[in-house]
């Protein structure tokens, strides 16, 4: 029976890949944190498509959380699809978040992707087939959010796949790699994040299940990159390919804001902010 571990499950993308998953006949291994909303998505799987569907609660911006479902991944039923989908973001500006939380958002959307990604691919080339999905974001295809980390996180996980998933080695092997691209999802991540979206129109937003079927779609077509919705396909191909002073203008910029407050940063300050000077524009 095939296996597949999908991680953040409890909520919006993930949870959508979790049902796509199992209405496919995938047996399932759902990771997050919290373990009551985890426990609740388990049953109402196993109860609407009567796959085995197994919970591992674990933080994964944590080195003992990803150490948990590397376990997982070593030893046990071997994983046949692996979706690293639990990711982050913080809705005030950098830098005026703190180290800390900007550790965390990089140890959660970068670091585990790489040690799970790491701990899947051995066995399943070993094995000589396997797939790996990767959520990245079309904010990692370009400048897309200034004074935020997150976007060039997931800079990071579009070149890790498309360096994994295109090579040699792990073609030959038969292990596919897809990272996915969505633009702005309908899920609880801006909320829980305190992501002010107010000012965004409603034909920016996808469901969480046109994601997951999207993604599972190109991944049986054999793509490695995948960006669900015919308006993020224009979107990214503007954001590599036309010159960045046509495309910052069109950046949400979080240090407009008025979360723009560095009193809470612990930087040495008397005024507990920086001074407001007028913005100097970036000459093309
Ligand atoms: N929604 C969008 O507009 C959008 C757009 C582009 C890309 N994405 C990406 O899509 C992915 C999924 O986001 P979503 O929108 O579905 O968010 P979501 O609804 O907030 O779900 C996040 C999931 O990840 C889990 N999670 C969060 N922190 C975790 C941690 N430290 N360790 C383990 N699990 C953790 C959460 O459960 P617990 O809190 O219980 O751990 C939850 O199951 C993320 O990588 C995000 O960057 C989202």
């Amino acid at each position: 029976m095939a296996l597949a571990l999908v991680t953040g499950a409890s909520s919006g993308i993930g949870e959508a890949f979790a049902r796509h998953l199992a209405r496919d006949g995938h047996d399932l291994v759902l990771v997050a944190r919290a373990p009551d909303p985890l426990e609740r998505t388990a049953r109402t799987l196993r109860a609407d498509t009567g796959r085995h569907v197994d919970v591992l609660s674990a933080d994964l911006a944590t080195a003992e959380g990803c150490a948990a479902v590397e376990e997982r991944l070593h030893s046990g039923p071997p994983v046949d699809v692996l979706v690293n989908n639990a990711g982050t973001v913080l809705g005030r500006p950098f830098p005026t978040t703190s180290v800390v939380e900007e550790s965390a958002l990089l140890d959660l959307n970068i670091r585990a992707v790489m040690r799970l990604t790491h701990a899947a691919l051995p066995r399943m080339l070993r094995a000589g087939g396997g797939a790996i999905v990767n959520v990245a974001s079309v904010a990692g295809c370009g400048p897309s959010w200034l004074a935020s980390s997150y976007p060039a996180s997931k800079a990071w996980v579009i070149a890790f796949s498309e360096s994994v998933g295109r090579s040699k080695g792990v073609r030959q092997g038969g292990v596919r790699v897809l990272a996915v691209l969505p633009g702005y999802t309908r899920t609880a991540l801006h909320e829980r994040n305190a992501v002010d979206t107010a000012h965004f129109p409603s034909w920016m937003w996808l469901p969480a299940d046109r994601i997951a079927s999207t993604a599972l779609r190109d991944l049986r077509r054999g793509r490695v990159v995948c960006v669900p919705g015919r308006r993020y396909r224009a979107v990214v191909q503007a954001m590599r390919h036309l010159p960045r002073a046509l495309v910052l203008p069109l950046c949400w910029d979080l240090s407009r804001t008025d979360a723009w407050d560095l009193s809470r940063t612990g930087a040495d300050l008397p005024d507990g902010g920086y001074p407001k000077r007028p913005v100097q524009e970036e000459k093309p």
